[in-house]
């Protein structure tokens, strides 16, 4: 399980992060014994949404069975949202072991998706705090929006740039920022120190949806524990396949590519060496960094206290990911 924490030092001795995973071996099955092996899927994962409830909620003294209950509810949200997003994207892997989809079919893996849901909801009404349970409504009701955003626009060659950044503002972008939002409603953060924290968590979303569509073409399974290459097979336009579109040599041939739906072996490979020798990737990967500047400037109002030096570290790390 190790590999896939987040790799950061300043996250390991955190004793709300271990009790985030007590909490989660105790709420991701029911008594049945279907739902105990579907529950291996909370194996893994890199816990970045729990990391940022904790590290946002820790400015000032919270109540740690909230912060807890409120970070462990963020990564069943996940969880959950990964279970139906493999559902939609025929993914035969997740977090380096097959999908509940592929393994146990698709009618159980939308159960075990609705039952996460429902833990969640059950951690997050355990402290009757309805301003945190509106940010986690609000951040789920947009990810379907995006998602189903993202799957109306499958293989349309004419997606812009702009259609791309609100896709993924509504699917990853504002979960993020509702899990530091929420943290730092936990602790008691003035409006203002909040405010900055959840802008934090949108540019922080941003960023990482950026470096996940990279590592699709860069990434390799045994690193990532998901299939690669794997955006463009199903039909879906990332910004750097958006960008190479406009690209006056590489752009036609790949629109044809994606129109008659020829994904092929050679194609995908044809395709992957021309992000990189047109230097899409590099850009995109630059345009991530950016957004990262624009992150860490949210924190210059923090206190500056442990906390601020590790969201800082965090999010630096997002441009070094290589899963
Ligand atoms: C994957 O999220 C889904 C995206 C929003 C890109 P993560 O990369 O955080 O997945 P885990 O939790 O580490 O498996
Ligand atoms: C992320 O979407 C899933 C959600 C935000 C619900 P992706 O389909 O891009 O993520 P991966 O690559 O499968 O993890
Ligand atoms: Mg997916
Ligand atoms: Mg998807």
């Amino acid at each position: 399980m190790a590999i896939y924490q987040l790799p950061l030092r300043e996250l390991q001795g955190l004793e709300e992060l271990k009790q985030v995973e007590i909490r989660l071996r105790e709420v991701c099955h029911g008594e049945d014994k279907w739902t105990l092996l579907f529950s291996s899927v909370l194996q893994g994962g890199k816990r970045l949404r729990p990391a940022l409830v904790v590290l946002c909620g820790s400015f000032l003294p919270a109540p740690r069975s909230e912060l807890v209950d409120v970070a462990a509810a963020a990564e069943l949200i996940h969880a959950a949202s990964l279970v139906h997003d493999d559902i939609i994207d025929h993914a035969d892997s997740r977090r380096g072991q097959p999908t509940i989809s592929k393994r146990w079919g698709e009618q159980r893996a939308v159960l075990y998706g609705d039952f996460l849901f429902a833990q969640a909801f059950t951690l997050l009404t355990n402290h009757g705090h309805t301003g945190i349970l509106g940010n986690m409504t609000r951040a789920i009701s947009l990810m379907c929006q995006g998602e189903i955003e993202q799957f109306n626009l499958r293989y349309d060659c004419r997606l812009s740039e702009t259609d791309y950044m609100s896709y993924i503002h509504r699917k990853t972008a504002f979960f993020l920022s509702a899990c530091c939002l929420s943290g730092a409603e936990v602790c008691g953060l003035s409006s203002l120190q909040q405010k900055s924290l959840a802008a934090f968590g949108l540019q922080l979303g941003y960023a990482f949806q950026l470096t996940d569509d990279i590592l699709d073409f860069r990434g390799n399974t045994s690193d990532t524990g998901k299939p690669v290459l794997h955006d463009l097979a199903e039909g879906y336009l990332t910004l750097p396949v958006i960008r190479l579109l406009r690209n006056n040599h590489h752009g036609p041939t790949v629109r044809q590519i994606i129109e008659s739906r020829n994904f092929t072996a050679d194609n995908l490979a044809y395709i992957k060496m021309a992000l990189e020798s047109t230097g899409i990737l590099r850009e995109v990967d630059q345009k991530a960094r950016m957004i990262i500047q624009r992150a860490k400037q949210n924190l210059a109002r923090l206190p500056n206290k442990p906390p601020r030096a590790t969201l800082t570290s965090l999010a630096n790390h997002i441009l070094q990911r290589t899963c």
